[in-house]
C-alpha cells in the first residue's frame, strides 16, 4: 500500500523553488493516491490497509494545514451521516470531548507533529481507536495508532504544505466513500479520476500569476468560502501569510459581516471561492456584493456556473466538477497566487522565517 519514490526526484528539477515543483507534482501525487484504491466500473473504494472499519462517529485532531484537511474530512463524513468533528490538536485535551465509541483520526503529513501525537495519545488513553492519516511510512503517528492510511504524496520539502494537502483531501474523500455504505459510488469516483487532469489544466493557467503581480502590494488579503470551501479559504490565507509575510485571513463567507468587514477597503483584495449555483453559491455571492460595495478588489475562484463573475474584478477559473473535488481545484489556484505573490516580494519561499516543516514541541 506504499509507493516508492525515486530519491533523484527530490531535486528541484528546474523549478525555482521546491514549493512550485511540489505544486506541479499534484496531478502525479493524486494519481498515486488513487492507484488501486478505486474500482471505477463497480463504483467501489477499497482502502486495503484499513480492512473492516466502521466507526459510528469520528473526531479529527490536526494542526495547521492538516487541520484544514480535517475540517474538510469532518464535513464529508457528516454529509454521509457519520457524526464527525475536527479539533485543533493542541486544544483537544482541554476541550474534553466525550470519547464514546469515536474513532479518532490524526491527520498529519509528517506523522511527527508533537501537538497531534499528544492528542492521539490522549485519545488512546481514554480508550478510543486511533487512525493516522499520514504521508510518512514508519512515522511516530503511523507506529502509535491502531490503523494507518497513507496519503502517498511523495516527499515534500517546501515548508509550506501543498501537494500533501491535496492528497489529504483526496484520501479523506476515499475514506468517506469507503465508509458511507453506498453500493455504487461511480459518480464520485469519476470525479476523483478526473481530478489529476483538472489540476493540470489549472497549472497551465497563468491568471494566478497575473493577479499576484497586480495585488502583491496590498494592505491585507481576505479569503472567504462556505461549506467545503471554508477550509479552502482558511488554507488559502494560511499559505499566503506563511510565505509572503503579508497579513491574510480566511473567514466563513457568512461571518464576514459580523466583524471582519470593518477591515475591508479598496486596498484589501478578497478571494471568494464559489462553485456551482446552489444555495451556498447564492449566499456567498451576497457576501461578495457586500465587499464589492466597499470597493474591495474581488477575485472569484469559480467554475463559472453561477453569475459571481458579474461582481468580480478577476476570475480564477477551475473546471466544472463535483463540490468535493472543487475544493481541491480552488486550492490549487490559491496556492499559485500565494507562490507568485511571495516570489514578487522576494521571500525565501521554501524556508519561511520562524517556521519549521515539522514541529516536534508542544
Ligand atoms: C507545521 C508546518 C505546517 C503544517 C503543520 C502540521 O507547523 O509548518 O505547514 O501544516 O506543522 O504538520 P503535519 O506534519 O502534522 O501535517
Amino acid at each position: 500500500s506504499t509507493v516508492e519514490w525515486d530519491p533523484e526526484e527530490t531535486g528541484k528539477s528546474g523549478y525555482d523553488h521546491y514549493m512550485l515543483k511540489e505544486i506541479h507534482e499534484q496531478p502525479r501525487a493524486l494519481r498515486q493516491c488513487l492507484q488501486s484504491r478505486v474500482d471505477e466500473l463497480g463504483g467501489q473504494v477499497t482502502l486495503e490497509e484499513l480492512g473492516d472499519i466502521n466507526p459510528s462517529s469520528v473526531q479529527f485532531v490536526a494542526c495547521g494545514t492538516s487541520y484544514h484537511a480535517a475540517l474538510y474530512g469532518a464535513q464529508l463524513l457528516q454529509s454521509v451521516g457519520i457524526p464527525a468533528q475536527a479539533f485543533i490538536a493542541s486544544e483537544y485535551a482541554t476541550s474534553v470531548p466525550p470519547i464514546g465509541d469515536n474513532l479518532v483520526i490524526g491527520v498529519t503529513q509528517s506523522g511527527e507533529t508533537a501537538d497531534t501525537l499528544s492528542a492521539l495519545r490522549e485519545a488512546r488513553r481514554r480508550g478510543a481507536r486511533t487512525l493516522a492519516v499520514t504521508n510518512v511510512v514508519g512515522s511516530t503517528a503511523a507506529r502509535e495508532c491502531d490503523d494507518v492510511l497513507y496519503i502517498r504524496a511523495g516527499p515534500e520539502i517546501g515548508v509550506a504544505a501543498t501537494k500533501t494537502f491535496a492528497s489529504q483531501l483526496v484520501t479523506l474523500s476515499l475514506l468517506t466513500l469507503q465508509l458511507d455504505g453506498e453500493e455504487d459510488n461511480r459518480e464520485a469516483i469519476a470525479g476523483l479520476r478526473d481530478l489529476p487532469s483538472n489540476v493540470q489544466a489549472i497549472l497551465d493557467d497563468t491568471k494566478a500569476k497575473e493577479i499576484a503581480e497586480e495585488y502583491h502590494d496590498s494592505d491585507a488579503y481576505f479569503f472567504i468560502g462556505r461549506g467545503l470551501h471554508y477550509p479552502v479559504a482558511l488554507e488559502g490565507a494560511l499559505k499566503f501569510k506563511e510565505i509572503s509575510y503579508e497579513h491574510a485571513e480566511g473567514f466563513p463567507a457568512g461571518e464576514l459581516k459580523h466583524g471582519p468587514l470593518a477591515l475591508v477597503t479598496d486596498n484589501t483584495p478578497v478571494f471568494a471561492v464559489v462553485t456551482g449555483d446552489g444555495e451556498q453559491a447564492r449566499k456567498t455571492i451576497g457576501n461578495v456584493k457586500e465587499v464589492e460595495a466597499r470597493d474591495a478588489p474581488v477575485i472569484a475562484v469559480t467554475d463559472g456556473v453561477s453569475d459571481v463573475e458579474r461582481y468580480a474584478d478577476h476570475v480564477l477559473r477551475i473546471p466544472e466538477c463535483t463540490p468535493r473535488t472543487a475544493a481541491v481545484l480552488a486550492n490549487v489556484q490559491l496556492q499559485l497566487v500565494s507562490y507568485h505573490a511571495a516570489a514578487q516580494l522576494g521571500r525565501p519561499i521554501d524556508k519561511p522565517r520562524n517556521l519549521a516543516k515539522s514541529v516536534t514541541v508542544e
